[in-house]
Parts: structure tokens; C-alpha cells; sequence
């Protein structure tokens, strides 16, 4: 198997990582009821941050740990649900690619669940 190189290979890991999102219960009512979100507007912003992330490429300006905490704030984002959320994204790219940048990519999601759920715990106190 190859590494992820091109945005057009991160926008193949991002779409089936979100078919397993949703395809599953214990996650998918946040992506349908919670945020009503638009699969052709939600995952062009995916694809240009992890191609920020991982390939260099700039356009990526949100405030990614402030999206979340205001999720958290109309549904709670407990670390199990951190835990169905990286298992799903890991999946979605070891089934596809492997190499270097899938191992950055798994990192970084990592670190950004660790940060978000500190801010989480921050915020509940
Ligand atoms: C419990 C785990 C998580 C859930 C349920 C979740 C859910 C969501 C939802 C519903 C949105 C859409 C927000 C909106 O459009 O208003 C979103 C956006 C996003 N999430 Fe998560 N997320 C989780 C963890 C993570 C983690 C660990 C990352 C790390 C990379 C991440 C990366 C993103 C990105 C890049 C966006 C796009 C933000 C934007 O519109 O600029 N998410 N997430």
C-alpha cells in the first residue's frame, strides 16, 4: 500500500472515514441531529485541513477546539465517543494507505482529541 500524498487521496480517507461515522449509532446522531451537518460542504473543509495539516497547503482559518467545545455545549463529547471517533478515522486510513504520513496524520488526530478533551474538562468545571 501507498502513502497519502495528494488532497485527492486525504479527500478518499475523509469520506470513508465519515461513512463509518455514520453508519454508526453510537456517533452518528452528532453529525445528524446534534450538528446538522452538509457532507459536500463539511468535507471539502476536512480535506483542506488535513491537507494543511499533512501536506502543507495553507486556506485552513477556523478555530477548530472552539467548533467542538460548542458541540460540547448542546451534546456532550465524552472520551468514549473521542475513542469511536479515532478508532473510525484509524481504520478509515490503514485500510487504504500506509507509510509516514498516514502515522502524522494518526498523531496529530490524537493530540487534537487529547487537546480538545482537556478544554472539555476545562469548561465543565
Ligand atoms: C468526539 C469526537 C468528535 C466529534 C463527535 C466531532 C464532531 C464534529 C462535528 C459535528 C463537526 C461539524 C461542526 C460544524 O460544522 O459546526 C466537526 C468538525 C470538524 N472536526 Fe470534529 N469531532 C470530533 C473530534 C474531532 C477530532 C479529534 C478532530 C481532529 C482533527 C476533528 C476535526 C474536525 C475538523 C477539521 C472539522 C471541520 C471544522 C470546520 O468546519 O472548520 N474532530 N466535528
Amino acid at each position: 500500500m501507498k502513502d497519502i500524498q495528494t488532497a485527492e487521496e486525504i479527500h478518499l480517507v475523509v469520506d470513508e472515514f465519515y461513512k463509518k461515522l455514520l453508519a454508526d449509532e453510537k456517533i452518528s446522531y452528532i453529525f445528524t441531529d446534534v450538528v446538522k451537518i452538509k457532507l459536500e460542504e463539511h468535507l471539502p473543509i476536512l480535506v483542506t485541513f488535513w491537507s494543511q495539516a499533512i501536506l502543507g497547503t495553507g486556506g485552513y482559518v477556523n478555530n477548530l477546539t472552539q467548533i467542538h467545545l460548542d458541540i460540547n455545549a448542546k451534546s456532550y463529547l465524552s472520551k468514549e465517543l473521542f475513542e469511536i471517533w479515532l478508532d473510525h478515522f484509524e481504520a478509515a486510513i490503514n485500510e487504504n494507505f500506509e507509510g509516514f504520513n498516514c502515522e502524522r496524520m494518526k498523531n496529530q488526530a490524537h493530540n487534537l482529541s487529547t487537546i480538545m478533551q482537556i478544554k472539555i474538562a476545562q469548561q465543565d468545571k
